[in-house]
């Protein structure tokens, strides 16, 4: 079940009315965005991740139409009115457009499932845009849960989840399977480890008195803008540190993946071994996916013992790693990072992408008040403005996973 509001869901009747008029929408996709908890910049090396959706999340109110046409509206002013055939091969808009998304989305299923039916649709999104929270694929998700539904077809989730990972590429950043596979898989009250080849997506409750606070550093990080090419540069080192070890290792133990390398090597002996046959940047990109990867179990086990000194622990060792070794941090995040740890967070990370956007970072509910205050007079003593609370500052709530209903 959708979490929006009565308000919200009048105010995108209102918008479908007057934008496309009668007849009425017919079906309310929705989709959540999530918050990395640990496991960053590791699924597109194949190692597990440990993220949970929130309680923002895109909507779309849709109506089938009998053509190919896909017109959109969205609910955002900033997020101009797009029209699009849908085709197994879209154009895009120019590079940062909202519509790629929706575009990647139905790209992707026009390909693999022959959807041909579009939509008429207006677009609502409660996930801050740009800000590591994965706004992007929910529109992907939402869309594409939207496109399934016109089109009176089924696509068993898993399969899906893969399906919009590879389509998401679309934009131009070379993603991992995280977000897609979070928005449709979640479960309301878990965060979720998630394994790749083949994927696999486990809960584990989040425990009565553990919260997770969301602070946006007010940079914004872009998949599809500036960020794109220093996460794919990313993607590229991670890949050429593992061909250079692989390449050495004797051929018995000649690993493919870095799940092989963790598999065949304790995490201390490869860290070694990186250190005696990489150099830099490559050396500092393997520690930080080698020592991340080792981190998401010991994550796991820590939340499921409810051992949050642990977890804290873990995602400031992750928060060091990504600052030091990968390079994905800034001052602004780093600051926040330290303000939360300083009011008594167990532990605090970016979150995401980085290079901007938001951190989280695990209080209990003694100690979620204070840091609260702390992130948020660090709003008003630099960068404020109107609004910022709820939207850019919030605990966020471990939520269910997209789907549709009838208008
Ligand atoms: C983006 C990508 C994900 C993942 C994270 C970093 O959100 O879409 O696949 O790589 O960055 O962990």
């Amino acid at each position: 079940m959708t979490t929006i509001d009565p308000e919200r869901r009048r105010h995108l009747e209102a918008a479908f009315q007057t934008t496309f008029g009668p007849p009425a929408a017919e079906g309310l996709a929705h989709a959540p965005g999530r918050v990395n908890l640990i496991g960053e910049h590791v699924d597109y090396a194949g190692l597990p991740v440990f993220p949970m959706a929130i309680q923002r999340e895109v909507t779309i109110l849709f109506r089938a139409r009998a053509d190919r046409t896909v017109r959109l509206a969205n609910c955002d002013a900033r997020f101009g009115p797009r029209t699009f055939a849908l085709g197994e091969t879209i154009g895009r808009y120019p590079g940062g457009d909202w519509g790629n998304y929706v575009k990647a989305a139905a790209q992707g299923l026009a390909g693999r499932y022959g959807t041909r039916r579009g939509i008429d649709a207006v677009v609502c999104s409660t996930v801050p845009a740009a800000a590591g929270l994965s706004s992007s694929s929910a529109v992907v998700i939402a869309s594409a849960v939207a496109l399934l539904a016109a089109h009176g077809a089924t696509v068993e989730p898993f399969a899906l989840m893969e399906a919009m990972a590879s389509a998401e590429q679309y934009v131009g950043t070379r993603g991992g399977g995280m977000d897609q596979a979070i928005s449709l898989g979640a479960r309301r009250g878990c965060a979720c480890r998630i394994d790749f080849g083949p994927l696999r997506l486990t809960p584990t409750a989040v425990p009565p008195d553990w919260r997770f606070v969301v602070a946006h550093s007010l940079v914004p990080a872009s998949k599809s803008g500036a960020a794109r090419d220093a996460y794919n540069e990313r993607r590229r080192q991670c890949e050429e540190a593992l061909a250079a070890v692989a390449a050495r290792l004797p051929r018995a133990r000649r690993a493919a993946s870095y799940a092989d390398l963790l598999a065949r090597l304790p995490a201390a002996e490869l860290l070694a071994l990186g250190d005696r046959l990489l150099d830099e940047p490559l050396l500092r990109r393997f520690r930080h996916v080698v020592s991340e990867g080792a981190r998401v179990p010991a994550a796991v086990a820590a939340m499921a013992a409810g051992d949050a000194a642990t977890f804290g622990r873990l995602m400031d060792e992750s928060h060091r790693s990504l600052r030091d070794d990968y390079e994905v941090s800034c001052a602004e995040l780093d600051e926040l990072v330290e303000i939360a740890r300083a009011a008594g967070a167990s532990g605090a990370r970016l979150t995401g992408a980085g290079f901007g956007g938001c951190i989280v970072s695990l209080c209990s509910a003694h100690t979620v008040g204070g840091v609260l205050d702390a992130l948020a007079r660090c709003y008003y003593a630099g960068r404020t403005f109107e609004g910022i609370l709820d939207t850019h500052l919030f605990v966020a709530e471990p939520s269910g996973g997209a789907g549709v209903e009838r208008a």
